[in-house]
């Protein structure tokens, strides 16, 4: 039988390997060709975009603060269109997250992208995209202090 002890260290180990199962998704040598080849061309090596292309740095992970934002990061053409399967698109996706996000991802935190999800989204690209983006944005900011500040 376990001692207490010991089944408290498992117990405790638990939420670790969850963890680690949701970061081992990412390959970040994959992602990052990936990244390279199919996103980079206009959003740049370090997420910041230029002219019509909007930064991903630090901005990004703003939308997750809603299920429209969320959608919203998949179904936009780049995403949705790409040439990417749905599993490497939606680690692409991840990596950014991780890697351009910074502390624009919500206090509380978000759950990873999943192929399942990206696969059903992507189904789905939006047309009036200016339209759309603004008013996700009015309506996160509409809700949250954090959102005030985005532009
Ligand atoms: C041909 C240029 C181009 C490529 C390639 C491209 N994007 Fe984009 N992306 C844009 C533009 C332009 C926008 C602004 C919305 C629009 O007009 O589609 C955008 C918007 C986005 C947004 C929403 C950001 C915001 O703040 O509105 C995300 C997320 C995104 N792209 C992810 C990606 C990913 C991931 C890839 C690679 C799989 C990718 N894009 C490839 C041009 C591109």
């Amino acid at each position: 039988m376990l001692s207490h002890r010991r089944a408290c260290h498992l117990l405790m180990l638990v939420p670790m390997l969850v963890m680690d199962a949701v970061y081992a998704e990412i390959n970040d040598a994959r992602a990052r060709y990936h990244y390279q080849m199919f996103c980079q061309g206009c959003h740049t090596p370090d997420g910041s975009g230029a002219n019509a292309v909007p930064a991903l740095k630090d901005r990004m992970g703003f939308f997750l603060n809603s299920q429209r934002g969320r959608e919203f990061l998949v179904r936009v053409p780049g995403s949705a269109t790409s040439k990417l399967s749905s599993s490497a698109l939606a680690e692409v996706l991840n990596w950014c997250l991780l890697n351009f996000a910074g502390t624009s991802v919500p206090s509380s935190g978000y759950v990873p992208y999943t192929e399942e999800e990206v696969d059903r989204l992507r189904q789905d690209p939006l047309q009036e995209i200016i339209q759309h983006r603004a008013s996700v944005i009015a309506e996160i900011a509409a809700q949250s202090p954090q959102g005030a500040q985005h532009e």
